[in-house]
């Protein structure tokens, strides 16, 4: 049998079939029995949370030709239902916006909607990514949306509503598509793990549903993946596939910082780095934890504002307790700034450990006494060349090699077109954990 990725495989057939949209499904469903059907529809929506597969049922449920009227349980076997799988339907014609933006694209569609259906009660047209059309387009479409011929449905998908014009908007029945909820997504997971056997365990599989932040797709994509691996899924092998650094060691990390522990904090990440980890990643994962403690800390009733698994979002609400609100939005603040050095330097390594080294409280406290008014008395006044900079790093650093001071300079990035300000920020901050 040929490989289907599973979310081929698992694309809903009807509305019972759609997750965690009840209120679309059954509204869809009620226009269908009591047969009352608008000319436009519009379903906008987060990615990979139904919108196609809803189009494509809708479609379905007005053609079905298993009995006389459209049914909002289309049979699925009929020439009518297969062809609209297989997206070989003369009738129900979808059209990725995206790359037939322009007025002419439009106007060959209106021309079709005059062409009487071929063995269908109606003729559908699903704009996919509408909102990529050009103005011209959107004007030639509202004419057809205002008074479009009998029996022709528009169905428009969106992930960008704010680029659809409002002239559009009000001429359609708008729907709104959510995030699926982790409960859903770990209900239906479930049945797919069943069906295709694949072996994780149920905290995995709760932690693939967490990571996918609502899009149904992902999280399908993701199982795929990890099905792969033919193992006993558990979650580090979630945390490995999506090259994220697990939340334990983000905990750990959090709570050494704390601690002002360097070296536990070094040896994490050295760890991390040799199992793979990208520094711009572990960079990006720290700040973002950052700002998940911002939460956990300021309203820990907040836990649907956070990508947490349960476990840890409950540990982080305790540690922030100990943590000043400042000294947390300091640390993210600082995180941020220091990214680009991370993106762009030829020593993302060291960088990394300068940025999480600083947001010791050794590095903002006791030893900023040590460090000199950058304001006030900047030490690059008398500088000339690189030289003269290294020279300085050198009496700050009187353990470090000419050469790896040389180095590091080497591998800075300016920051307004001066590299001497941050020079004198990384040699601080390194000498004061010497
Ligand atoms: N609400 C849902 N119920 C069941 N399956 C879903 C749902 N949403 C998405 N899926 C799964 O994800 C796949 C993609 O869904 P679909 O194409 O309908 O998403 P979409 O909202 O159109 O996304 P995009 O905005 O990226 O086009 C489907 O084949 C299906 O497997
Ligand atoms: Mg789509
Ligand atoms: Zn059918």
């Amino acid at each position: 049998m040929t490989y289907q990725p599973l979310h081929l495989k698992y694309r809903p057939q009807s509305f019972a079939e759609l997750v965690g949209q009840r209120a679309i499904a059954t509204t869809l469903t009620n226009a269908i029995t009591s047969q009352r059907i608008a000319p436009a529809y519009l379903f906008t929506g987060p990615r990979g949370t139904g919108k196609t597969s809803s189009a494509r049922i809708f479609a379905k449920s007005l053609n079905c030709q298993h009995g006389d009227f459209p049914t909002p349980t289309p049979c699925g076997l009929c020439n009518s239902c297969t062809s609209i799988s297989k997206g070989l339907s003369l009738d129900v014609v979808e059209i990725d916006a995206a790359s037939n933006s322009g007025v002419e694209n439009i106007r060959q569609i209106i021309d079709r909607t005059h062409i009487i259906p071929v063995n269908s009660r109606y003729k559908v047209f699903v704009l996919d990514e509408v909102h990529s059309l050009s103005s011209q387009g959107f004007q030639a479409l509202l004419k057809t949306l205002e008074e479009p011929p009998k029996n022709v449905v528009f169905i428009l998908c969106t992930t960008e509503i704010h680029k659809v014009p409002a002239t559009i908007i009000s001429r359609c029945q708008r729907f709104d598509f959510k995030r699926i909820g982790v409960e859903d997504m770990i209900q239906h997971l479930n049945q797919i793990v069943n069906e295709e056997l694949i072996d994780i365990t149920p905290q995995a599989l709760r932690l693939v549903a967490q990571i996918s932040s609502g899009c149904l797709r992902d999280s399908q994509c993701l199982l795929d993946q990890l099905s792969l691996l033919n193992i006993t899924i558990d979650q580090n092998w979630v945390w490995e596939m999506v090259g994220n650094v697990p939340e334990y060691e983000l905990l750990t990390m959090v709570e050494r910082i704390a601690e002002n522990d360097s070296n536990s904090i070094i040896t994490i990440i050295r760890n991390l780095l040799e199992w793979g980890k990208e520094p711009l990643i572990i960079m990006q994962n720290l700040t973002s934890f950052y700002r998940d403690m911002l939460i956990a800390k300021t309203s820990p009733s907040s836990k649907e504002m956070v990508m947490l698994t349960e476990d840890t979002w409950q540990q982080l609400c305790q540690i922030a307790k100990d943590w000043e609100t400042t000294t947390i939005l300091a640390g993210q603040q600082h995180l941020r700034q220091c990214e680009v050095q991370v993106k762009l330097s030829t020593q993302p390594q060291l960088w990394l450990e300068v940025a999480i080294l600083g947001l010791l409280p050794a590095a903002n406290s006791t030893n900023s006494s040590q460090f000199i008014p950058i304001a006030e008395n900047p030490p690059w006044t008398n500088w000339k060349t690189p030289a003269d900079a290294i020279a300085w790093g050198q009496q700050k650093l009187p353990n470090m090699s000419l050469e790896s001071l040389q180095e590091h300079w080497n591998s800075l990035i300016p920051v307004n077109g001066k590299k001497a300000p941050i020079w004198v920020e990384t040699v601080q901050q390194l000498a004061s954990f010497r």
